[in-house]
């Protein structure tokens, strides 16, 4: 038997009636959609469509006006960033945020999570300890340096990075956070089109590798390639869920975005 609540309760995310209004404008207006683990979820549509926001609100950066976000089968709606960061969820920004005077190996540093040294004992055992913590964190910067072939760039100010290189330390600090799961918004907008497929080929490696993510994407091609299902958004509504062949030959997806 498998009511709705059991098939709800198997989404690594469920939104429920997610709503946002700003001012007047309602960006969010009624969204509901699961998401499982290990898959890439697409999140596609207009300009406007309210992509950019729910990711917001799933990330915990703005409060919805309505509606519910779980994670792991908890409620987490009322949960700070922060404490949304902490459980898994970590995103990454449609422009880059890294820090411009760190280098590259710093900014991937601050992005590595403390959860050892929230803890008393953490103080208590003092600076060794830290130390072994930092060293666990540079090992696993270096091994995504590689993983991106940016290992040259390691002591490069990011500051002095190209564009492209800059979107490539944006999802590498997402991923030193070691995420439940990533919310991508646009990793590959302003890249020339031979590192977007670098970027596509790092993110599906991951993938295989059990990456959970939600990404924003407006270049079909990849999002077919990458993911499964794929969720339309119009006006702030889903207007339809599936495979992107499916998508493809859906009358309403085609007028509201393909063509439209
Ligand atoms: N902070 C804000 N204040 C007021 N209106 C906002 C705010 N953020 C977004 N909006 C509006 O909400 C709507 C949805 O915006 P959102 O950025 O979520 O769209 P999007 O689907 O990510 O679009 P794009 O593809 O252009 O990135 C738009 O009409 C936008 O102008
Ligand atoms: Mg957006």
């Amino acid at each position: 038997m498998s009511s709705p609540q059991a098939a709800e309760a198997e989404g690594l995310i469920v939104v429920r009636g997610l709503e946002q209004n700003f001012g007047g404008v309602r960006a969010v207006a009624g969204v509901s959609f699961s998401i499982e683990k290990g898959r890439i979820t697409g999140l596609i549509g207009p300009n406007g469509a309210g992509k950019s926001t729910t990711l917001d609100m799933i990330a915990g950066a703005t409060r919805p006006s309505a509606g519910t976000i779980s994670f792991q089968g908890r409620d987490i709606t009322r949960l700070a960033a922060y404490q949304r960061a902490r459980l898994g969820i970590v995103r990454t920004f449609q422009s880059s945020s890294e820090f411009a005077r760190l280098t590259v190996m710093e900014n991937l540093l601050v992005a590595a999570p403390r959860l050892r040294g929230e803890r008393l004992v953490g103080a208590l055992l003092g600076r060794w300890y830290w130390r072994e913590e930092e060293q666990l964190a540079v090992e696993r910067a270096r091994e995504l340096l590689r993983r991106f072939e940016m290992t040259a760039k390691e002591d490069e100010y990011a500051g002095d990075l190209s564009g492209g290189q800059k979107r490539l330390l944006e999802i590498m600090r997402g991923l030193m956070a070691e995420p439940e799961v990533l919310l991508l918004d646009e990793p590959m907008a302003g890249v020339n089109p031979s590192l977007a497929r670098r970027i596509e080929t790092y993110l599906l490696e991951l993938h295989h590798s059990g990456l959970t993510a939600i990404m924003v994407e407006h270049e079909l091609g990849t999002v077919e390639r990458l993911c499964d299902p794929v969720i339309v958004m119009a006006e702030g509504r889903v207007l339809r869920q599936g495979t992107m062949p499916e998508l493809r030959r859906s009358r309403e997806v085609l007028d509201a975005y393909l063509i439209g």
